[in-house]
């Protein structure tokens, strides 16, 4: 058996008196693209979270590339090849492209002892690795600030897939963008994928979801409430799932507002 990249074992988190998640478990395969739904508090931010090493679950392990490791911050995720790419939170917005994408791995050579920063060699860098991803940026030397919601993100992912990431996390990434900009974010997102890295997508939008998933996994009231291959469902039975009405061919007595059964 391939082992998966990712691997969340009954995963449970409580913020007080609240169970945010309960017994979570799934997995995530490289390559592979997951759509994470779910109703407003489903739970959703706070597994990536987990995932992402920003919050430590209550109980639950998580195994990645086959090891047990739970990450103690997001540096540390991040150092594993994991990331949550936010459309701009993670960006340098008072420097440019270049600066941000060599952000902590600035090329530098001495001269007669004197460090110099590489630029020309960083920016060609840099736009080598927009032009293979097929991002377009009018300028690299322009500071970030100016630049849209979706040229950012594409500019962290390009990051991102450069500096060997190998599982990245989106919380609705789409949710300001344009709908250009969308599908531009959604063509990326395959392209990844096609590389061997693994996505998870959180999304309010079910085209968005059915538009880029291999599977689609539905939290509901922090648990597990489906994991079906996209090939296997519909929007119209993820949507069920979402909000917790059984499916119409399995239980047809069954509905939340009809006869309940004595
Ligand atoms: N820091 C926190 N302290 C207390 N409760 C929290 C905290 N963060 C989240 N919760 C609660 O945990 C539950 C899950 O929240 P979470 O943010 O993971 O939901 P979500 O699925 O991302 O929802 P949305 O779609 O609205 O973003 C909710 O009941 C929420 O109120
Ligand atoms: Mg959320």
């Amino acid at each position: 058996m391939v082992e998966p990249l990712l691997r969340l074992d009954n995963i449970s988190h409580r913020f007080g008196a609240i169970e945010a998640l309960r017994d979570v478990s799934f997995e995530i395969g490289r390559g592979e693209v997951v759509a994470l739904l779910g109703d407003n508090g489903a739970g959703k931010s706070t597994l990536v979270k987990i995932i992402s090493g920003g919050l430590a679950p209550t109980s639950g392990r998580l195994i990645y590339e086959g090891q047990d490791r739970l990450f103690a911050s997001p540096a540390e995720a991040k150092a594993a090849g994991i990331e949550t790419v936010y459309q701009d939170l993670s960006l340098c917005a008072n420097v440019d492209v270049v600066a941000n994408f060599f952000m902590g791995r600035e090329i530098v050579r001495k001269y007669l002892g004197i460090p110099i920063l590489q630029e020309r060699e960083m920016e060609a860098v840099v736009a080598s690795a927009m032009a293979s991803a097929g991002t377009r940026i009018p300028s690299l030397r322009i500071n970030v600030e100016h630049l849209s919601g979706g040229q950012r993100q594409a500019i962290e992912l390009n990051r991102f897939v450069h500096w060997g990431g190998k599982l990245v996390l989106l919380d609705e990434p789409f949710a300001a963008l344009g709908v250009e900009q969308t599908r531009r974010g959604l063509d990326m997102v395959k392209r990844i994928a096609a590389q061997g890295i693994g996505v998870i997508i959180i999304t309010h939008i079910m085209a968005q979801a059915f538009q880029v998933a291999d599977r689609i996994i539905i939290l509901r009231r922090g648990e597990v409430a489906g994991n079906l291959p996209r090939a296997a469902t519909s929007p119209e039975e993820a949507e069920r799932l979402i909000i917790g009405e059984p499916i119409a061919s399995q239980s047809p007595t069954t509905r939340p507002n009809g006869p309940q059964p004595s």
